[in-house]
């Protein structure tokens, strides 16, 4: 059995990011502890407060955010943080040389439902003179990333982890209350069946990914061969580690329901940080027309078009985008 602590040491060769993990898990082992206790800690429902994407925050958004700052900004290596919940990047320490990007709580509407949730975080090494209060500083492609993970708080508590090493699976072991390694050099299939996407926004999709779903959904007898099964948790995190896990494809596509937002998910936060881990674990993640992280942020609350997963699946929704 070994620890968080001890599988940092040994895999991670820069020991003020493998301390950061590890203090960082500390606010995740308590969000996790809160959640097992749902209404009994309060923590179901609304905020009713949005935050400064105009969605109404859930007690546990804003419970989470808080955790999760407070954390962040006592560990001396980080700079500043962002996150979903916070409208402006916020400084942390003068000497730090981190940036960490997070979304305290993805999946937010499936609290109160008692379905899986997760916490999601991004590391990006702050450049030497840069203001950690400015957006600027945060605006830098994926593959910058010097690490990025989730912790998803399920039927157990699980920590996905890429220091650019690999995916690591560690697991809480709530007897002892540390995270323990479970599976190294987590690699999803290549090939899939099952896929994953919001059916009931088909209609407002661009034409290459009606096409591929139109395509998978005749079965065996229509042009991919074969006949799928689909999947929607609603959860993000719960998707990409099902993906993980026994492979498949994630899609939250561009759609045109809001002329103002290209896609739903956060790429930084949300879809770079989870695209380095599909990425580490050899599978694909593009918005259909250019890979995720080669993408030049605009904005740390940008939003863009996720398609994520067994890189051969991946490969052929690129494939419909270049017809
Ligand atoms: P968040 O709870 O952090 O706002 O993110 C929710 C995201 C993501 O987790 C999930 O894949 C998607 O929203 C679900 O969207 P639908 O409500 O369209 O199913
Ligand atoms: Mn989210
Ligand atoms: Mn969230």
């Amino acid at each position: 059995m070994m620890r968080l602590r001890t599988f940092l040491q040994q895999h991670c060769d820069d020991q003020m990011l493998a301390e950061l993990i590890e203090q960082l898990s500390v606010s995740c082992k308590d969000i996790a502890y809160r959640i097992s206790l749902g209404e009994l800690a309060g923590v179901t429902g609304s905020a009713e407060q949005e935050n400064v994407q105009g969605e109404c925050q859930k007690k546990l958004d804003v419970i989470s955010n808080d955790l999760i700052k407070d954390c962040l900004a006592a560990i001396p290596s980080v700079r500043g943080l962002a996150s979903e919940e916070e409208p402006d990047a916020v400084p942390a320490n003068p000497e730090g040389r981190f940036l960490v990007l997070f979304d305290p709580l993805d999946g937010s509407s499936n609290i109160d439902v008692n379905v899986t949730v997760g916490t999601i975080f991004s590391i990006l090494e702050c450049p030497a003179d840069a203001d950690p209060a400015a957006e600027s500083s945060y605006l830098q492609s994926g593959s910058k990333q010097v690490a990025a993970g989730y912790v998803l708080y399920g039927p157990s508590t699980i920590m996905m982890l890429s220091t650019g090493n690999g995916v690591f699976s560690l697991t809480l072991d709530t007897r002892i209350g540390e995270f323990v390694l479970q599976r190294e050099n987590v690699q999803i299939p290549a090939d899939t069946k099952e896929f994953a996407i919001n059916m009931s926004v088909q209609r407002f999709w661009q034409e290459p990914v009606q096409e591929y779903v139109a395509d998978l959904l005749k079965g065996e007898e229509g042009p991919l061969g074969k006949r799928y099964n689909m999947r929607w948790v609603a959860s993000m995190v719960a998707e990409i580690h099902r993906i993980l896990t026994r492979g498949g494809i994630f899609m939250y596509p561009f759609d045109n329901r809001d002329p103002s937002k290209p896609g739903k998910l956060r790429l930084m936060y949300e879809a770079n940080p989870m695209s380095f881990l599909v990425n580490q674990a050899g599978g694909q993640s593009t918005t259909g027309r250019e890979p995720i992280m080669d993408i030049a942020p605009e904005g740390i609350h940008q939003r863009v078009p996720v398609i994520m997963g067994s890189a051969n699946e991946v490969e052929t929704v690129i494939q419909y985008h270049q017809r």
